[in-house]
């Protein structure tokens, strides 16, 4: 991937201000992240009933942990272990010492509730204000902050540790487009916190309004919470001319700032291995993989204290490669998908980026898009429906745009699709994470 440096001119010389683990050696991190697991696997142990359960029942102690291999002997936690402690059954601290609570939407059931003391909410504010700075953010910039406030994690998250660099934040929130417009125009910010899918919204409602993007003020965008291709990052690139990086988190490890792309690299994300520790299984045997190789993420806390968690089954899809701009630290490749997003369709596997990935290729189609699953009788059926963006929609050659696009799917990923172009701004945008599929199947 070519990185573009496009209005970020300045922004070196920053090295002296990285936190040591950043500039610790590969060596130094196993060494402290050994010492801290051993800490995390007795905090957890002997403070959630959860925990001393589940590693009685594997037949394993803390005490059995001496170095990192050692890890594999735990139990794994999945989401259901924490929905079934709803709402404060896997909090190591009494309820007293929490300074917050946030929780996940969670689309079914119960949400996850998350706590933190002051120690997790100053940890968290400097791994999100790490991020920042490795995303091209520094001291003295005005950053924009449009991640939902709430019990979402983005917001707050993305807000303290902008703080906590040095910046003025404002807290936009999602939605209401056209004041994130003017907010943008008239506060002139540097840096953009929101979701990729939204800052497409923004990018319509600037060009909706006459304006163009690329004359904003804004040089760096730090997009993360859903699943998005280099292609989409391209896109956004070239429509603001800044320089786009990734973050994730999740949380149930801490919220954003687990890992995040350096600007001058833009290869991968780079995992906070002084506070999370990353495995990636074979999500059908649980095997542990090596390095290199895709599978499912799993993260154990090392420092956290109100809400240890132990070997957490991410379910996101990805590979632990090498550290580059951070050598001590492990990067993670972008996640493509969530086991829990993949279509099977008649058989072969599909994720909602291939499709982005495709759409994005073309020149017509500007990234917003929905996936809609059909039963025709007895065989599941998949039309994508791709919006044309408004300088390319004149209404006509639509059928044979559309038959293009059915058979380079059919080429690329192997499956039949239908696909309709639709006229601009016709599918719904979201504010926060973008919902791709939708499963219109007979139930049952
Ligand atoms: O989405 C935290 C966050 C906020 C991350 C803002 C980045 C920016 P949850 O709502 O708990 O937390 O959702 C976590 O979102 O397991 C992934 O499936 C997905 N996700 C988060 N970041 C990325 C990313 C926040 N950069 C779930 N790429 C995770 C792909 C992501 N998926």
């Amino acid at each position: 991937m070519a990185t573009t440096r496009l209005k970020s001119a300045g922004s070196g010389g920053y090295q002296a201000e990285l936190d040591d683990a950043e500039r610790a050696s590969r060596d130094e991190i196993l060494a402290l992240q050994t010492k801290r697991l051993a800490w995390s696997l007795a905090h957890a142990y002997d403070n959630v009933a959860h925990y001393k359960k589940a590693f009685d029942r594997a037949g394993v102690h803390p005490a059995d942990f001496r170095q990192i291999s050692d890890l594999a002997k735990f139990p794994f936690t999945v989401k259901t272990d924490l929905r079934d402690n709803y709402p404060f059954n896997m909090f190591a601290v009494p309820r007293e010492q929490l300074v917050r609570v946030h929780a996940s939407s969670g689309t079914t059931g119960k949400p996850i509730v998350v706590g933190y003391t002051q120690a997790d909410i100053d940890m968290w504010a400097d791994v999100m204000a790490r991020s920042i700075r490795a995303a091209g953010g520094r001291r003295g910039m005005i950053m924009h902050n449009a991640y939902g406030y709430g019990l979402f994690t983005g917001g707050l998250g993305a807000h303290y540790g902008a703080e906590r660099l040095g910046c003025t934040v404002v807290p936009v929130s999602g939605g209401m487009t056209e004041r994130q417009v003017q907010l943008i125009n008239d506060f002139k910010p540097d840096i953009i916190t929101v979701t990729p899918s939204y800052m497409l919204a923004i990018s319509d409602e600037f060009k909706k309004q006459g304006l163009d993007p690329r004359k904003s003020s804004l040089k760096f965008g730090i997009f993360g919470a859903e699943p998005w291709t280099n292609a989409m990052r391209a896109e956004i690139e070239t429509t603001f001319g800044l320089d786009a990086t990734d973050i994730y988190g999740l949380s149930e490890v801490i919220g954003p700032g687990v890992a995040q792309e350096c600007v001058e690299t833009k290869d991968g994300l780079h995992i906070w291995e002084d506070h999370f520790y990353p495995e990636v299984i074979d999500p059908e045997t649980g095997a542990v993989l090596p390095d290199g190789e895709k599978g499912e993420l799993v993260f154990t806390s090392l420092t956290k204290e109100a809400f240890p968690i132990i070997r957490y089954r991410t379910r996101d899809l990805t590979r632990l490669l090498p550290g580059t701009a951070r050598p001590g630290m492990r990067r993670m490749e972008k996640v493509t998908g969530r086991s829990d997003d993949m279509i099977i369709l008649r058989g072969v596997n599909v994720f909602p980026t291939q499709i982005e990935e495709v759409l994005l290729a073309t020149d017509w189609c500007g990234g917003h898009f929905i996936i809609e699953l059909m039963r025709e009788g007895r065989m599941d059926e998949m039309i994508v429906k791709a919006e044309a963006r408004p300088e390319s929609w004149d209404g006509s050659g639509l059928i044979v745009h559309a038959e293009k696009i059915s058979s380079f799917i059919k080429n690329t990923i192997g499956i039949t699709t239908g696909v309709q172009i639709v006229a601009p701004d016709t599918l719904e945008r979201s504010a926060g994470k973008a919902k791709r599929v939708y499963d219109r199947r007979p139930k049952g």
